[in-house]
């Protein structure tokens, strides 16, 4: 980990999870928690609970739970350690620095020397768009339909003819070198130190966090190049970055959308597609398919509808489908780009053909195709085969067989047949020509929710109980851990949580969002927050409870007895005389709650 235990838990403290989540979504209370309406999934009655107490959240509609740390990083989109940070910086803790070698100072203190130098660059570009010397500029924006909000968000600025920004850097006092390694300069043999960029308007390129790293320039009108970019610098590495990440991470619309350019997922954002991100001027990378893992497993290419835009998808969706994102096409004709679709015919016309866009491996088989002389037996021939290649890296049987026979459909080709060959190259282990290798598996929290649903009885039993015990530690604690040890619980998460509840009640006191903490898994996590969440009815009457909870422990113990059993196959005689014995003992089990 990258923070010690003990800076995390020093953090949580501070920022009570009320507050911080009260910043995000309504919450009004309602017996000792706190409800509103889940941010993580759509809901008209609010069952999203946040506990003042636990200091963990929880929500009875979706299932998402967890500490302070993990709605940051739910909410916000973030790394734990950002998520730290964020709430650290939030009430002005002083993090420790992490602590790095001489070498790793160095950098690190290069690398926010030129963080310095692009926001101070970035903010005179902006201005300059604003001043009279950025009439040009604005001019151009204006013309392509750019709308003050957007100009503003995405910072756009403007580079002047006269290499004003060197000039102003150097004012400031950073060093022709620093100025240098911050890629805003090149060196001519008579003038010395120029601009980079010169009479072209600007888009910043912003790293999740918002920092400025790197620019892009456009010429306004025809010149070469089109765009410039910014060098890789000790901060800017194009393969990773993506355009628009940092608004489209907050756009929670269970997808995103790629495209090519920084015109395409400007128009798109000022159309409400606010999921739109560019990989820039590069090809997409396995390193831009891992970034944005992090925030959805569904993509929408929506590249250039040229020859050159569907080789490009062609490339990026193997690349996204092994990092096991399922990727779909969106069909842009007639038009160039999105900008251009946008413009021509409006939002509704694009969200269609978003919802519309097609499934990759449909669009990897319209192309092949298309590529072919279906009415020539040898380009028939052909295209079935590399058909039968493609669909044989399909994993799973099911979904292999179920496009194969919609493509047999499809081409009109035996589906029989169109099977024998697939499972023949399956054999042969020949996907060669084709470099991917996973197909996606089903959403998996939802499946594991669901069947937790279903298994819930005895570990519905121990969540309550265990709930009931943190929550009134004095009195529930106090009376079941005579009849019940941590051990008791079944093995697993609701195992361990009672091991760590027990211990700290024992300490002096729970502290649930430490346990919930205690996971490092997010899906750990939550189901940490879901076993202290059950639903407990606040109006219980005392003698209600004291039977619900004997009825509890009976059951729970029984269970504990029958798992034992299981594990140590003692002889059956001594084994039936235990049980005999314990089962009589809790015959007499009475909870009292004094
Ligand atoms: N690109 C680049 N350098 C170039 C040309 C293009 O870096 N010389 C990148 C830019 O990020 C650009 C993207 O590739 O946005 C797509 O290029 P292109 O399709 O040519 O431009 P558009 O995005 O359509 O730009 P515009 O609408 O401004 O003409
Ligand atoms: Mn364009």
């Amino acid at each position: 980990m990258y923070y010690s235990e003990e800076t995390v838990q020093e953090v949580c403290a501070a920022n009570d999870i009320v507050d911080v989540i009260g910043q995000a979504v309504k919450l009004k209370r309602k017996g000792s928690s706190y409800f509103g309406l889940c941010p993580f999934h759509n809901e008209k009655t609010p069952s999203f609970s946040v506990s003042p107490g636990k200091q963990i959240f929880y929500c009875f509609g979706c299932g998402a739970g967890g500490d302070v740390v993990s709605f940051v990083m739910n909410y916000e989109n973030m790394t734990f350690p950002e998520a730290v940070k964020s709430l650290a910086d939030r009430v002005g803790y002083n993090l420790p620095e992490v602590s790095l070698s001489e070498e790793g100072r160095a950098k690190k203190k290069e690398k926010d020397r030129i963080l310095a130098i692009l926001k101070d660059a970035a903010s005179f570009y902006f201005k300059l768009l604003r001043s009279p010397a950025g009439e040009n500029g604005m001019a151009y924006f204006k013309k392509r339909g750019i709308g003050d909000n957007i100009m503003q968000s995405f910072g756009l600025g403007y580079a002047g003819k006269k290499s004003e920004v060197t000039a102003f850097l150097k004012e400031k006092g950073y060093s022709d070198n620093e100025i240098n390694a911050a890629g805003l300069v090149y060196i001519d043999e008579k003038r010395g130190m120029r601009d980079r960029f010169f009479n072209r308007v600007i888009f910043p390129i912003m790293d999740v966090n918002n920092h400025v790293i790197g620019f892009g320039g456009r010429v306004m009108g025809d010149g070469e190049p089109k765009y410039l970019n910014s060098p890789e610098t000790a901060i800017f590495d194009k393969g990773k970055n993506l355009y628009g990440l940092n608004a489209a991470r907050r756009s929670r619309k269970g997808y995103m959308i790629a495209c090519e350019g920084y015109m395409d997922v400007i128009s798109m954002h000022q159309a409400g597609f606010t999921e739109a991100v560019a990989s820039l001027g590069t090809a997409f990378t396995p390193d831009h398919a891992r970034v944005l893992k992090r925030y959805t497993e569904d993509v929408r290419l929506a590249y250039d509808s040229d020859g050159a835009g569907v080789k490009a998808a062609l490339r990026a969706i193997p690349i996204l489908r092994d990092a096991g994102i399922r990727t779909r096409v969106i069909n842009l004709k007639p038009c160039k780009d999105p900008d251009e679709f946008i413009k021509k015919f409006g939002k509704d016309e694009f969200s269609k053909r978003v919802e519309e866009a097609e499934q990759s491996l449909c669009f990897e088989i319209h192309v092949m195709e298309k590529n072919h002389d279906l009415s020539d037996p040898e380009g028939r021939t052909r295209f079935q085969q590399e058909m039968a290649k493609r669909l044989s890296v399909i994993k799973d049987e099911i979904e292999r067989n179920n496009y194969t026979e919609a493509f047999a459909a499809e081409y009109m080709m035996d589906s029989d047949m169109l099977k024998r060959a697939v499972e023949q190259i399956r054999l042969m282990g020949d996907t060669s020509a084709l470099n991917s290798s996973t197909s996606h598996p089903p959403g998996s929290s939802e499946v594991k929710r669901n069947t937790d649903k279903a298994s819930s009885g005895m570990a519905g039993s121990q969540k309550i109980l265990l709930t009931l015990m943190c929550e009134e530690p004095d009195k529930v604690y106090k009376a079941v851990k005579q009849y019940l040890d941590p051990e008791d619980f079944s093995p697993g998460m609701i195992g361990t949580c009672a091991e760590l509840l027990y211990k700290q009640l024992d300490e002096g006191g729970p502290k649930i969002s430490a346990i919930v903490n205690h996971f490092e898994d997010p899906e750990e996590q939550r189901q940490a927050a879901e076993i202290f969440s059950a639903p407990i009815d606040p109006f219980i009457s005392n003698k209600d409870k004291e039977n619900v909870i004997t009825d509890l422990v009976i059951k729970i113990k029984k269970d504990s007895l029958k798992r034992i059993a299981m594990e140590e196959d003692e002889d059956p005689i001594s084994r039936t005389l235990r049980e005999k014995r314990v089962l009589e003992k809790l015959e007499k089990v009475r909870i009292t709650l004094e």
